[in-house]
């Protein structure tokens, strides 16, 4: 019976253990849980999302007062268009995010970073740039661009000394959106170097419509392969989505997949960037509690648990300080929802907006508790200590468990210290 380690995931001479740990913004694939990845052999993402405000936090930076200092002015007008992000400062807080990361790397794996299209910062091309570009100029090994289907990125790199050298892949969910973006790249002479194909299991957002109950992830990677195959398309596809165990992962190694992407078991483990608290909520939830709704902003459905206390938080939008999802002419669907039900409620002091969320704070604030449909079965991955909590896990346990286990076994962790007395 094969096992993950049996295979690899190869790029070009170089060969890496096929398990790579997604992007999780903001800042829930931490760097701590990429490089854990990168030292076992594989590979590890940092996010980009909201860069500047996990500067702040973790370097003691500034880049979030700054702003909101800049724009304090504007808090009580509804017109956002006017909020720009300092293209200096956000090259400044990327290096420094992936500069740090890249300098504390050991082992043969690799870290990229997740970029998403998403994120239009009221400027979507300039942003986008700059944060890809200072990414590379930090070291990054590679770039997976997601949540879009980035026709223009790659333009966006041809300058820079590294597109050739760095790894490049896109995240797509069917094979209509792969072939859509190489046609428009041909002229580049430049592929991707992996397709992430993500199925409607994931967490975060989904590259599905209301109707993503109806599709399945091993299908739409078929269904890649195939079309890759038949146009002698050389490029390694990682299938994510919904892969619990080691033996998920062999069958997709087996039937045509380079390597896996995963993301929600490694949301419980100690490095992963969750409050410890909520990483409860998530090892708590039950299978009725894992929901999809419609209240991110972006227009993407988003998977998440049905007590995140982002949902209904009727807020005021944040976008001086942030501002990550103002498109470019300053609008965000929050915004509008918001000012609704100010409207609706004039003399309430406090309202309540179900349509959407204010994404931006509640990522900030760890309360938009985003997960993948697998969520629910987290607390078979652990023990139950005497105090009712759950044992959260080091990555490499859970890391080792991917690429080790067979017959659909998952391993428990060892018991703490304090357990064993
Ligand atoms: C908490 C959480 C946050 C996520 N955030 C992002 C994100 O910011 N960008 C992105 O492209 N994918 C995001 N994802 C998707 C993962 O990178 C990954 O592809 C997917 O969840 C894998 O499926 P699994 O969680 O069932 O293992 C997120 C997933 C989770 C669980």
């Amino acid at each position: 019976m094969k096992r993950v380690d049996d295979f690899r995931l190869k790029f070009g001479k170089k060969e890496y253990v096929p398990i790579v740990i997604g992007g999780m913004g903001v800042d829930i694939s931490t760097a701590e849980l990429a490089l854990e990845a990168a030292r076992l052999g594989g590979i590890g993402h940092l996010s980009d999302a909201m860069v500047p405000e996990v500067s702040d936090r973790r370097f003691d930076t500034r880049f979030g007062k700054d702003k909101l200092r800049l724009y304090r002015h504007n808090i009580h007008s509804s017109d956002k268009s006017g909020i720009k992000f300092d293209l200096g400062a956000l090259a400044n807080a990327t290096r420094r995010h992936v500069q740090a990361a890249m300098d504390s790397k050991s082992g043969d794996g690799l870290i990229f970073v997740n970029c998403m299209e998403k994120l239009t910062m009221n400027a979507p091309r300039e942003t986008l740039q700059v944060r890809m570009a200072s990414a590379l100029d930090a070291g990054i090994d590679g770039i997976t661009l997601s949540a879009g289907l980035h026709l223009g990125s790659f333009g966006l790199l041809a300058d820079h000394p590294r597109f050739r050298d760095a790894k490049l892949g896109i995240i797509v969910s069917s094979v209509r959106a792969l072939q859509l973006f190489l046609r428009k790249n041909a002229k580049l002479n430049r592929l991707p170097d992996y397709v992430v194909v993500e199925g409607p299991l994931a967490g975060g957002h989904l590259g599905f419509g209301a109707d993503w109950a109806q599709y399945d992830l091993a299908t739409i990677v078929a269904e890649v392969v195939t079309y890759l195959s038949t146009e002698q398309i050389d490029i390694p596809v990682i299938a994510a989505g919904g892969i619990f165990t080691g033996s998920d992962a062999v069958s997709f190694l087996e039937s045509g997949s380079a390597a896996v992407q995963v993301a929600t078991r490694f949301t419980v483990a100690n490095e992963c960037g969750l409050p410890k608290k909520v990483k409860q909520q998530y090892f708590r939830a039950s299978e009725e509690d894992i929901i999809v709704n419609n209240i991110s902003p972006t227009g993407y459905p988003m998977r998440m648990l049905r007590n995140t206390p982002a949902i209904g938080a009727g807020i005021r939008p944040n976008c001086e300080a942030y501002g990550y999802l103002l498109d470019g002419s300053g609008g965000c669907a929050y915004i509008s929802a918001y000012n609704r039900e100010v409207a609706l409620h004039p003399d309430a002091k406090t309202i309540a907006v179900l349509d959407k969320t204010c994404l931006c704070t509640h990522m900030r604030n760890f309360n938009c508790w985003t997960c993948g449909q697998t969520t629910y079965r987290l607390k078979d991955t652990t023990r139950r200590l005497a105090d009712g909590n759950y044992q959260t896990l080091s990555a490499e346990h859970i890391f080792r468990d991917y690429q080790f286990s067979i017959d659909q076994k998952v391993a428990l962790p060892p018991l703490p210290e304090s357990a064993t007395g």
